[in-house]
């Protein structure tokens, strides 16, 4: 059994990445991994008060229990939303948040939601800029959600897609992703004091 987080990165109460989120957390609870939808909706945009400034610091108590889970997950699920052809700020936000020691050299894997026909531009941009510093690790393989109402709607009702196939194959080799990625954690070679900020 793995323990894998899910972040869902949707600004709206009801949003559908949410939804998609706890359809998720249902697939690896069938395949017998603890799954931890991990709600990061009141996390505060990152600042100084992260990094221990007094003034600022108060805040930032929330993030403990966070941070304690994210260090408990061997993978990630990360949801965007496409919001004006961007990642959500949230999610992007937290990226910023979550340092080496939760997340590094652990596989993650993202999901892209629309409403509509869109939804790859927030994985280009979490591919190409979020992990530098983190060293949080994609796998190779991505799932776009589009037409997440119809999505949502069929899944529910028992009926598989091409999508939902793609998203179980894409959690199993997420699972599989997290078993190989603990032999580089625990190899002796991760240096965060020497390559703190990636490269
Ligand atoms: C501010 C905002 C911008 C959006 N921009 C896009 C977009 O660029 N492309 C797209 O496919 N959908 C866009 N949508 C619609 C989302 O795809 C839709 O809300 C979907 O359900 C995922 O977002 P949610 O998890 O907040 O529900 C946008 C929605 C919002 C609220």
């Amino acid at each position: 059994m793995t323990n894998i987080a899910i972040i869902s990165g949707s600004h709206r109460e009801q949003g559908n990445s949410h939804r998609v989120g706890h359809y998720i957390a249902h697939l690896l609870q069938q395949s017998n991994h603890n799954a931890d939808n991990i709600d990061i909706t009141e996390l505060p945009l990152w600042d100084e008060g992260l990094w221990g400034k007094e003034q600022l610091a108060a805040k930032w108590q929330m993030w403990e229990g966070i941070s304690e889970r994210l260090q408990a997950a061997e993978a990630f699920v990360i949801i965007t939303p496409e919001y004006c052809g961007m990642a959500s700020p949230m999610i992007t936000n937290f990226l910023l948040i979550a340092n080496s020691q939760e997340v590094g050299h652990k596989p993650g894997l993202i999901v892209g939601v629309s409403a509509s026909r869109g939804g790859a531009y927030p994985i280009a941009q979490l591919r190409s800029f979020s992990v530098k510093n983190n060293h949080l690790c994609w796998i190779p393989d991505h799932v776009i959600i589009r037409d997440v109402d119809t999505f949502l709607e069929e899944v529910n009702g028992g009926k598989s897609s091409y999508t939902a196939e793609m998203l179980n194959y894409a959690l199993k080799m997420l699972g599989d992703y997290a078993i190989a990625l603990r032999h580089v954690r625990e190899s002796g070679n991760v240096d965060y004091k020497t390559f703190p900020y990636g490269m």
